[in-house]
C-alpha cells in the first residue's frame, strides 16, 4: 500500500464506545439536566440491538461489490423522520418507491442494487446555530425529533433526553415493518406491477415505470418457463433492505454500541451510519466514534473538504483498507461538482484506497422560492448527479451510488420534474419539517435518468470486454 501520510495519533490510541468524549463534539444538544440523560443512556444500553452485526457485515460485502464496480448503491429516505408523521403507510410508501427505483436500476444497469433506507433512526439534525431568533425571541434551535420539538415555544424547544427512547421505539417498529415488507412476499418480483402507487398510475413517471414493469414481467415469465421459479431462486421473492442515518447524537450511538461474538464493536442503531459535513473534523468526536465500530461508514464530502483531510479521514476510519467500509457521499451543489470533485476523486484514487463514491445531489442544491418555501429544483439535482457521473468517469473512477431525500408520498416540496411542479404548487402539500424531499414521481423519474446515464457506460464496457 502507499505511504501512510494520513496516519494520525488517533489511529494509535485506544478506542472505546465512550472515547469520543475526550474530543470536541459539535452539534450536541444542551440538556438542562444531565442526570436524566444518564438515566436514558442506561435504559438504552440495556435494550436489544436494532440491527445485528451479521447484517452490517452483509451490507459491507454488498458495498465491497459496489466499490469493485459490480453493484450499485441506492440510499434514500426522509431528511428527518418525525414522531407525529409516523405511520405504517408512510414507511411502506417510501419502501415501495425505493423498490421501484431499485428494480429500474437493476434492469437498466444489469447490476445488483444495494438498497439502503435513510430510515429507522434518522432523527437528529445538525444546525448552523445553537439558537433561533424569531421576533426578538431567542430559543434553542430545533435539532430533530430525538432532541426537541419544532414548535417555537420554550417548552417544545428545550432538549428532552426522554425523546431518545421514543426515537428508539419508533426505529424498532419501523424496522419491524421493513423486515416484514422485505421478506414477507411484498418485495417479490412478481409484484413489480403492484408497487405502482395510485397517484402514479397516470403520471409520466408512472407510465414509464409501467413499461419497465412489463419488460421485467416478460423476462420473469420466460425464466419461469425455463424452470427458474421463486422456489428455485428465492432471491426473486425478497430483498435485503438496510437502514442508515447520520451518527450525530453520540450519546445515543454509544448506548447502542454492542460487541459481537468475535469481540468487535458495532453500532447497532443501524446497518450503516454516516458522518455529516459539519462534524467530519479529523480530530473531532464523531470521527472518533465512527472509527471504532465495524459498520460501513459514510463520509459526507462538501465543497470545503480538503483532499488531504479526506485521506486522513479514510486512514483514521479504515486503516486496513477494508473494501465496503467507506462510502464517500459527495454533496457539492450543481455548480460546484466540476470544481471540487475532481481533486478529491484523484487524490483518493492515487492513494489506492478502496471506497464507494456516492452522490447526494440534494444538500448542495437547496434554495428559497420567491414565496418563501425552502425548495430544490429537479433539474439542478439532476445536473449535480450527471456532473458527478461525468467527473468520476473522466477520472477513471466508478460512480457507485446515489443518496436522496425522498418520500413515497405525493408531496410538493421540490419544483420541476415531469409533473412540472411550480413554486406556486409548493403550498399545497408541503409536509417536510426539515429539507424538501423528492416526491414519489420525482424520485422515480430520477431513477430513469440515472438508468440512462449508467447505460452507455455498461455498453461500452461490454464492447471492450468482447474485443
Ligand atoms: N433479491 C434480488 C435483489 O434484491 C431481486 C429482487 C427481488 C428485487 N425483489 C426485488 C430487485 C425488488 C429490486 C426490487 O436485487
Ligand atoms: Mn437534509
Amino acid at each position: 500500500m502507499t505511504t501512510r501520510e494520513g496516519l494520525t495519533e488517533k489511529t494509535l490510541k485506544a478506542w472505546s464506545p465512550e472515547s469520543w468524549r475526550q474530543y470536541e463534539a459539535r452539534q450536541m444538544p444542551n440538556y438542562p439536566d444531565l442526570n436524566i440523560l444518564k438515566e436514558v443512556e442506561a435504559d438504552l444500553s440495556g435494550r436489544p440491538p436494532l440491527v445485528s452485526a451479521g447484517e452490517a457485515r452483509r451490507l459491507k460485502r454488498g458495498l465491497a461489490k459496489v466499490a469493485a464496480g459490480e453493484a450499485f448503491l441506492l440510499q434514500g429516505g426522509d431528511c428527518a423522520e418525525s414522531f407525529r408523521e409516523f405511520s405504517a403507510e408512510g414507511v411502506r410508501d417510501t419502501f415501495r418507491v425505493l423498490l421501484q427505483m431499485a428494480v429500474v436500476l437493476t434492469f437498466a444497469a444489469s447490476k445488483p442494487v444495494v438498497k439502503v433506507g435513510r430510515i429507522a433512526g434518522q432523527f437528529a439534525k445538525p444546525r448552523s446555530s445553537d439558537t433561533e431568533i424569531i421576533d426578538g425571541v431567542e430559543l434553542p434551535s430545533y435539532r430533530g425529533d430525538s432532541v426537541n420539538d419544532a414548535a417555537f415555544t420554550l417548552e417544545s424547544r428545550t432538549p428532552d433526553p426522554k425523546r431518545l427512547i421514543r426515537a428508539y421505539d419508533q426505529s424498532a417498529s419501523t424496522l419491524n415493518l421493513l423486515r416484514a415488507l422485505a421478506s414477507g412476499g411484498y418485495a417479490d418480483l412478481d409484484n413489480v406491477h403492484q408497487w405502482t402507487l395510485d397517484f402514479l398510475a397516470n403520471s409520466p413517471a408512472g407510465k414509464t415505470y409501467q413499461s419497465y414493469a412489463d419488460r421485467i414481467s416478460e423476462a420473469l415469465a420466460f425464466m419461469r418457463a425455463c424452470g427458474v421459479t421463486g422456489d428455485a431462486a428465492p432471491s426473486l421473492q425478497s430483498v435485503d433492505f438496510f437502514t442508515s442515518h447520520e451518527a450525530l447524537h453520540l450519546p445515543f450511538e454509544e448506548a447502542l454500541t454492542r460487541r459481537d461474538e468475535n469481540g468487535r464493536w458495532y453500532a447497532t442503531s443501524a446497518h450503516m451510519i454516516w458522518i455529516g459535513d459539519r462534524t467530519r473534523q479529523p480530530d473531532g468526536a464523531h470521527v472518533e466514534y465512527c472509527r471504532g465500530v465495524d459498520n460501513p461508514i459514510g463520509i459526507k464530502c462538501g465543497p470545503t473538504l480538503d483532499p488531504d483531510d479526506l485521506i486522513r479521514l479514510i486512514d483514521a476510519i479504515n486503516p486496513h483498507d477494508e473494501a465496503g467500509r467507506i462510502v464517500l457521499i459527495a454533496r457539492m451543489g450543481a455548480d460546484n461538482v466540476e470544481k471540487h470533485l475532481p481533486n478529491l476523486a484523484r487524490k483518493v484514487k492515487a492513494s489506492g484506497r478502496s471506497v464507494v463514491w456516492s452522490s447526494d445531489p440534494m444538500h448542495g442544491n437547496t434554495h428559497k422560492a420567491s414565496n418563501g418555501y425552502k425548495t430544490r429544483d429537479f433539474d439542478r439535482v439532476l445536473r449535480e448527479l450527471t456532473g458527478f457521473i461525468d467527473v468520476l468517469r473522466a477520472e477513471g473512477v466508478e460512480p457507485g451510488g446515489v443518496h436522496f431525500e425522498m418520500t413515497g408520498r405525493d408531496v410538493t416540496e421540490c419544483v420541476g420534474g415531469a409533473g412540472h411542479l411550480s413554486e406556486a404548487d409548493l403550498g399545497s402539500r408541503y409536509h417536510t419539517h426539515c429539507d424538501p424531499r423528492l416526491n414519489a414521481d420525482q424520485a422515480l423519474e430520477m431513477a430513469f435518468q440515472i438508468a440512462e446515464a449508467l447505460k452507455p457506460h455498461a455498453r461500452k464496457k461490454a464492447v471492450a470486454a468482447a474485443e
